[in-house]
């Protein structure tokens, strides 16, 4: 265990009529022959990969390596595209799996059987770090010195902290008023520049496909498959902090499918290399003001197909959203995508997880997240969409109460106070905890505690 090979690594297209592989010191989003999507793939014969999962909790005794202190680089053997002198890390993924029987009873769940993974716990509030960890640690090795993105808020906030921790330039786009303040207001201080595209999310990502394309800029978007390498630690220490044994199921909130993409490739590698015996199923969930991949999946019934995925189904349902002009509206912001990058990655988790996708309400999110709030750390809406998810999918007995369920809970309550403080202060939903207002009067502010 230890010896990095950084020849074993190398991109792949992922349509197999196509399969081109391109050597890591390149830089591209795209396959440049099909246009489809890349990954990243490993000669495992040429990597020490441990024998055993357990194997990866000795590195936490000698965490005053910032590499093994790092929630993503002492996984280091399963994402190994790089020299440790190219890692970068500001102490990422110091995550919490929380067991939780209050939100448990919520979700109709037996006690025991409910996580919470609190990715808000990272540097930057959110799972992003996990991903920016590992493409960051790509553009250092390609020698790239200038970084951009498309965002909800959440990846500029990220990207934004990383460059300048790498004395990078940044520049962000975001949809007008589309952005949570806190993670505005975490981009903004992080000195990235800040542009405002009079569009949506969408419109966001088609524009910096261009500029990249145009300036030569290094894209931090989970279009980049480095990025998803470093989100597959999210599930690593899913599993470490259940003593290396696996869930029953996963839930995701789903909005560029980066993370369920990530994910069911990580899987799918510890099944191969013989560290896990079986696979979790996932749960993938949508707000229904932005559910393209539900409508997709279990309307239109697309599927990964072996990588054959039929793309007229998708080309259809996009030019009827043109057609509508259809732009997406959900009190969870981070997920309010309508046209997912990575909506073929995610098909193909769907199909190795034997996953399912569901779509909820802002009502059900709003409700979800005041329960998380007021029994567990708390979260921003997007994340909240998975406890929502849970109760659907533990109402029509897709899960059993009994299986072990956890939830990835994806960023920081304080990423989007206005959403949780018009839920309480305005006594939006059923679980409203309002302010009292009370005179100055001691005598009646006592009456009112007690
Ligand atoms: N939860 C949060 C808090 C997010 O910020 C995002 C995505 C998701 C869930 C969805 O994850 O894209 O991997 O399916 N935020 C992106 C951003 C799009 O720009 O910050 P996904």
């Amino acid at each position: 265990m230890g010896v990095v090979n950084p020849d074993a690594a190398y991109q792949k297209c992922v349509n197999p009529d196509c399969a081109a592989e391109f050597d890591c010191g390149q830089t591209m989003f795209k396959c440049p022959k099909c246009g489809s999507l890349l990954d990243i793939w490993y000669d495992w014969d040429k990597i020490e990969v441990p024998g055993k999962l357990s194997d990866f909790g000795k590195r936490w005794v000698n965490r005053r390596n910032p590499l093994d202190f790092s929630g993503v680089w002492r996984f280091r053997e399963l994402l190994n595209f790089c020299e440790d002198k190219y890692k970068v890390t500001i102490g990422e993924g110091q995550t919490i799996l929380q067991q939780n029987d209050a939100v448990a009873k919520y979700v109709d769940m037996k006690p025991g059987c409910l996580y919470l993974q609190y990715e808000g716990l990272n540097p930057s509030g959110s799972f992003k770090d996990n991903g920016m960890a590992a493409a960051f640690s790509h553009a250092k090795m390609v020698g790239a010195e200038s970084c951009v993105c498309a965002s909800t808020g959440n990846t500029s906030a990220s990207m934004a902290l990383y460059a300048h921790s790498c004395r990078m330039k940044s520049t962000v786009f975001i949809g007008s008023g589309r952005i949570a303040f806190g993670k505005l207001s975490q981009a903004m201080d992080y000195d990235a520049q800040t542009i405002q595209i009079a569009g949506d999310f969408d419109d966001c990502m088609r524009q910096v496909q261009d500029v990249c394309a145009r300036l030569g800029l290094y894209l931090l978007n989970s279009l980049n498959p480095f990025r998803l390498e470093g989100q597959k630690t999210i599930m690593y220490r899913i599993i470490e902090q259940l003593g290396w044994e696996v869930p029953d199921w996963i839930i995701v909130p789903g909005g560029n499918l980066g993370n369920s993409s990530a994910f069911g490739k990580a899987f799918s590698e510890l099944k191969q290399l013989g560290l896990i015996k079986r696979i979790p199923r996932m749960a993938i969930i949508n707000a229904t003001g932005a559910d393209t991949l539900t409508e997709l999946v279990n309307n239109k019934k697309l599927a990964w197909n072996n990588g054959k995925v039929e793309q007229t189904i998708i080309d259809d349902y996009y030019a009827d959203l043109t057609a509508r002009d259809f732009s997406p509206h959900t009190c969870a912001s981070a997920i309010e995508i309508s046209r997912p990058v990575n909506l073929k990655k995610c098909l193909r988790t769907i199909d190795i997880c034997n996953g399912v996708v569901r779509a909820v309400t802002d009502e059900e999110i709003c409700d979800a997240k005041a329960i998380i709030g007021k029994y567990g750390l708390g979260c921003e809406p997007a994340s909240a969409a998975t406890i929502a998810g849970l109760k659907h999918l533990r109402s029509e007995g897709v899960i059993e109460a009994n299986e072990r369920v956890a939830c990835v809970l994806t960023g920081h309550p304080l990423k989007d106070p206005n959403v949780t403080v018009n839920y309480h202060k305005e006594k939006q939903g059923k679980f409203s905890n309002p302010p009292i207002e009370a005179p100055n009067e001691l005598n009646e502010i006592i009456k009112l505690i007690d």
